[in-house]
């Protein structure tokens, strides 16, 4: 399957309209019907999409996730047709930092509902997140896995040593743990007026990181980066941009 391949051709009452998005095993499509606009992912795997169709439907209605207006099969690939939001990336990169901090806490609270949903996303970084109507989602459930576990379970940071080093992506990290490290990235791409003022947020970011990895369990990351936002967005001068 190639972008040429599907642009132009109609899945349902769905026309792709262009590619905007690849991924290792999917292909993500603007798509129009009538005078409204979609996402449109084609997924190579069965296996990935189903994933990702237990994690949604699971989230329906949380908050978290996005809407899914239909599902199903077109020439050999399956797809879902979903709200079409706009690349987390895009907005970072000319958003002010205290707006940036407040969406920060947008992408915590959602992981905070996947948590308490049973949801472990296990793929939490900046790619995987769009702003939809102002709120940041999360998207690509297809490496997600299902527990019981909720807040209140406690985890090793044993078993997870590696944060803080390259291949973040690894299923091995936890959700939790990653937010610290997108924390980072969401002040490091910020713009903002005062270098002084960033320099001392980014390393609070940073010491976060650090804080996060002893933080033994996924209620008290979650906590103990809710407090440290609080703080940087006390020394951020906020200034109101639209999403
Ligand atoms: N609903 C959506 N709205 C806007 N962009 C999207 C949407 N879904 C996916 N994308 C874009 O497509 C890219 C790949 O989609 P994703 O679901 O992450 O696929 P993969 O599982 O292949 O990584 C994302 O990084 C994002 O840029
Ligand atoms: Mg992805």
């Amino acid at each position: 399957m190639t972008e040429e391949d599907l642009v132009g051709k109609v899945i349902e009452q769905y026309t792709l309209l262009r590619c905007i998005g690849e991924g290792s095993f999917s292909e993500v499509y603007e798509a129009q019907c009538k005078n409204k606009f979609f996402a449109c992912k084609v997924c190579e795997q069965e296996k990935q999409y189903n994933t990702e169709l237990a994690a949604y439907t699971l989230l329906k209605n949380s908050g978290a996730s996005l809407a899914i207006h239909s599902t199903g099969e077109y020439q050999g690939h399956k797809f879902i047709v979903m709200d079409l939001g706009t690349d987390a990336r895009n907005l970072i990169f000319r958003g002010n930092i205290g707006k940036n901090l407040v969406a920060f806490l947008q992408v915590l609270d959602c992981v905070k509902i996947c948590t308490e949903k049973g949801v472990n996303h296990n793929d939490i970084r900046e790619s995987n997140i769009v702003f939809y109507e102002e709120q940041a989602k999360l998207i690509d459930f297809g490496t997600a896995s299902f527990s019981s576990i909720g807040l209140s379970s406690s985890y090793s940071r044993k078993i997870n040593p590696c944060l803080g080093t390259e291949g973040f992506n690894t299923r091995a990290y936890r959700d939790t743990e990653n937010l610290a490290r997108i924390l980072a990235y969401f002040v490091r791409n910020s713009v903002q007026s005062s270098a002084q003022i960033k320099a001392r947020l980014q390393a609070m970011a940073i010491d976060a990181q650090i804080q996060c990895r002893k933080a033994g369990t996924a209620q008290n990351t979650l906590n103990l980066l809710h407090s440290k936002l609080e703080e940087m967005l006390g020394l951020a001068t906020y200034e109101p941009i639209k999403l």
